[in-house]
């Protein structure tokens, strides 16, 4: 095997991600032959998939491996009084400053992480030159209408979270699906938020995709089930290969808390605009139902076969798919240096990596070759996620599954047509051994199945 050091690249920057993810395929930035509109970005081929993983690995972890969480999809237009209901109308607001020079807008709260137009680059206020506007309230949810005429009430708004269509169903779930407190509700759908300052790739973006989860408890066990989702999604994170050198639990002061919360602690990753939040868990009390029922005057209350009644309180783990996305990227991300070769090579969790294997036919012009692969990638394709590939030399395309993270390579040679065995590469160790034909399948089922932990050191 090829002697390696270890990487090359101290720390990753958001630009390599950037980079990379546009090279190869997972994310464009939106409307590119229009001149692309700011912080908004379309997923490719690869990208999809990630983002499939991700949500069928969360959806796994929630509802498939759990008796006690059901799953919700709710619409994206909900009628308006939900969001009075909320406080959003009301209270989803940034305080917003403009600058009379440089024409642009700046959250009043974040003027230190923020960058005047002016060069060089300060923070807004700091040049003789800025201008700055007092700060006013900026709502931060999308308005639309509903119907062919603009008219009073027909105004309506983009979800800015999937939280509400949760708490509006929960006497559907609670008869139709007959639970008990405690008991979930779990839903992953896009959410809109007209952010001031989007950036820094996906991570703050106005179009969403967000998994939430909304845990009904009797209010004396709030503390326990807060605490409880705490520790099992920084698990999920783990379990999924994220280093814990890179994860931490901030738990926030009473004055930085949302309107709802009891108590909120951000599970953070260390990215590389520095520690920021990944996803949110929060005791969220019994704010909603005891809203939406004095809005809607529908009883939303748990009645117990002994006549007991209460308002449960909702502990809500809540994390969007773009920031789960970005964290992987950063984490897997490596470069080393094989041998004479620098390689770029994502070390994706196998069950997160885009493609689980690549089968490869050594020479793309030997038909015995070709039919061999062909014959193992249409066995495979069944039930994992392969990819057949025959262009351009080997080398090359060991580095382009390296680069979308493929854990597994398949490679068909001279030594297949005699014996009827493949080697197997591996993406980390570069290691390779050979198998017969007849059981990779098995192998692969059982490599999937082993638990995996990066290389890449803390
Ligand atoms: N229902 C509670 C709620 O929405 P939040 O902290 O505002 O709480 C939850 O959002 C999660 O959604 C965050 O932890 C983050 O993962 C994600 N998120 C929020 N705003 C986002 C944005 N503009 N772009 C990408 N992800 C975002």
């Amino acid at each position: 095997m090829a002697e390696t050091e270890r990487p090359t690249a101290e720390t990753v920057t958001m630009d390599k991600i950037v980079s990379l993810s546009r090279r190869r395929g997972f994310v464009f930035p939106s409307s590119e032959i229009y001149g692309g509109l700011g912080s908004t970005y379309d997923y490719g081929h690869y990208g999809v998939l990630l983002k499939n993983n991700i949500r069928a690995r969360w959806l796994e972890a929630m509802v498939q491996e759990r008796d006690d969480i059901v799953a919700l999809d709710s619409a994206v237009i909900l009628h308006p009084r939900v969001w009075e209901a909320s406080g959003h109308i009301e209270g989803f607001t940034d305080p917003l400053v403009d600058c009379r020079t440089c024409k642009l807008r700046f959250r009043a709260d974040k003027l230190d992480e923020e960058h005047c137009g002016r060069k060089p680059s300060k923070h807004p206020g700091e040049t003789p030159d800025c201008d700055l506007t007092e700060p006013r309230q900026f709502n931060l949810m999308f308005e639309t209408t509903v119907g062919p005429v603009q008219e009073a009430g027909s105004r309506a708004f983009l979800r800015p979270e999937t939280a509400q269509g949760i708490f509006i169903n929960f006497k559907n779930v609670l008869q139709l699906a007959r639970r008990r407190p405690p008991f979930g509700i779990a839903q992953i759908g896009k959410s809109f938020r007209n952010e001031i300052t989007p950036g820094n790739f996906l991570f703050r973006v106005r179009e969403f995709e967000q998994m939430e989860m909304e845990y009904f408890v009797p209010p004396s066990e709030a503390e326990e089930w807060y605490r409880y989702w705490i520790d099992e999604r920084m698990r999920w994170y783990l379990r999924y290969g994220i280093r814990e050198s890179r994860l931490r639990v901030r738990e926030h002061d009473p004055g930085e808390r949302s309107h709802y919360s009891r108590g909120t602690s951000d599970i953070e990753y260390l990215y590389p605009i520095g520690w920021s939040e990944l996803e949110g868990v929060a005791n969220r009390g019994d704010y909603d139902l005891t809203r939406h029922t004095q809005f809607s005057t529908t009883k939303l209350e748990y009645v117990g076969p002994d006549g007991e009644r209460y308002v449960p309180y909702v502990i809500e783990p809540a994390v969007s798919i773009e920031r789960i996305f970005v964290a992987l990227l950063v984490d897997a991300y490596d470069e080393e240096v094989v041998g004479e070769r620098e390689r770029t090579v994502l070390r994706l969790h196998p069950e997160m990596a885009p493609v689980t294997a690549a089968v490869l036919p050594l020479i793309a012009k030997s038909e015995d070759m070709v039919t061999k692969a062909r014959g193992l990638y249409e066995d495979l394709r069944r039930q994992h996620r392969v990819e057949y590939d025959d262009n351009g030399a080997i080398g090359r395309r060991y580095r382009r599954q390296d680069e979308i993270g493929t854990p597994f390579a398949f490679t068909i040679d001279e030594q297949t047509l005699e014996d009827d065995t493949v080697t197997v590469r591996d993406r980390d160790s570069l290691a390779q051994e050979r198998l017969p034909v007849a059981g990779v399948r098995v192998w692969l089922d059982d490599a999937l199945e082993r638990p995996w932990t990066t290389p890449k050191p803390g």
